[in-house]
């Protein structure tokens, strides 16, 4: 990595390093995965692609027909561009799925979601204990991964304390983190564990002390930039809406350290996840909002921001690939310190039929001003 300063001031205004892998992608389907297949190759060698789509990915043959969908849907000329595949984990989903079906380079590991908890959840694990309970199919799945050295990518949240009341949704990662997870890195003690874009301090102490390369974690660019006062001054925004949830600002704070103290086993996972306006101007917000637009140049704003540029290489183009078994890329990016403004909605276009307003996706940080820039 090549950071080049203004003499004068000292301030960097240029950046080389090995370009970016995105380690929790939304790409989607249909007319949004070209809108956003494009924006995520320029700036990502390759991204582990989430499985909760509509179906979702529950079959290996459905993995290999998705990624054959995401290689046509951008333009060559961009460069190469590796998805990883997912496999959902269901309650269903078969252990040979993943034993004699998931050999491939590119098929990197299987995405745990509590039911009903986050966006295109319907169809994750009902009961958190199938993780670790022997019999069950999920704990199965758990130990093909295992021993196929693939990760277990988690949703970390629970719904319910261990009481069985419904805890609030500013707890469920907490509870998650102190109450489930142990128990699953007990059952399975040579899985890799990735937890999917930690959200709060409790997460970050918990990573923090047992992090290694059995155990890591991803952080979102909008976790480390934003926290709960964003999401209420002057009203609620609905796309800063996200699970998890904004926590408040003592969390951003810890996951701010964690990016801070820099070790191997924290890495870039920008969880991007566009939707049509219809579904967040409404009268249920759904949780997820795009950020590939910006997606390497949120985080070198936030880390320019906290004071660890020189840290940007390694958290983004190598933690998180090297975690997952595969090699960081030999391609360079380079990012120049030059002011821009996010000025549009984009627009999912179905083609042959006009613009509809509910077909606009709104980006992060609309109308807000960007101040590094992708050649
Ligand atoms: O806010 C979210 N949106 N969180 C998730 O876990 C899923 C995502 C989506 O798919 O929209
Ligand atoms: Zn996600």
């Amino acid at each position: 990595m090549k950071i080049i300063r203004d003499e004068a001031n000292g301030e960097a205004v240029r950046i080389n390093m090995r370009k970016p892998y995105d380690m929790h992608q939304h790409l989607r389907r249909d007319a949004m995965l070209k809108l956003v297949a494009p924006m995520v190759a320029r700036r990502f060698a390759g991204a582990v692609i989430m499985p909760n789509t509509v179906p979702p990915i529950t079959t290996a043959e459905m993995a290999w027909r998705y990624q054959e969908e995401i290689a046509e849907a951008w333009d060559l000329n961009i460069g190469s561009f590796e998805p990883l595949m997912t496999l959902y984990l269901t309650d269903m989903l078969e252990p040979r799925e993943v034993a004699l079906r998931f050999a491939k380079r590119t098929a990197v590991g299987v995405k745990y979601y509590p039911r009903g908890l986050t966006t295109g959840s319907d169809s994750g694990v009902k009961d958190p204990a199938s993780l670790w309970t022997k019999g069950t199919k999920p704990y199965e799945v758990l130990r093909a991964l295992a021993e196929q050295n693939k990760v277990l990518l988690l949703h970390a949240a629970d719904g319910l304390d261990t009481y069985g009341d419904e805890l609030d949704p500013y707890e469920q990662e907490k509870h998650f983190i102190e109450n489930t997870l142990p128990y699953i890195i007990d059952a399975h003690p040579t899985l890799k564990i990735s937890v999917e874009h930690l959200s709060t301090k409790e997460g970050a102490e918990f990573v923090g002390k047992y992090g290694g390369k059995r155990l890591g974690c991803s952080l979102t660019a909008h976790h480390l930039m934003i926290d709960r006062r964003d999401v209420f001054r002057g009203g609620f925004h609905p796309h800063m809406h996200w699970w998890p949830i904004i926590q408040p600002q003592e969390h951003k704070e810890a996951l701010r350290d964690l990016a801070r103290e820099g070790p191997p086993f924290v890495w870039l996972g920008s969880d991007s996840a566009p939707h049509p306006i219809g579904k967040k101007e409404t009268r249920c917000c759904i949780g997820g909002v795009l950020t590939a637009h910006a997606g390497i140049e949120f985080y070198t704003d936030v880390f320019e921001e906290i004071g660890i540029l020189d840290k940007l290489e390694q958290f983004s183009s190598v933690n998180g690939p090297s975690f997952f078994g595969i090699e960081p890329s030999k391609e360079q990016i380079t990012l120049v310190r030059e002011e821009w403004k996010i000025e549009k909605p984009f627009f999912v276009a179905k083609l042959g039929t006009p613009l509809s307003k509910t077909e606009e996706v709104i980006p992060f940080r609309l109308g807000e001003t960007v101040r590094w820039k992708l050649l």
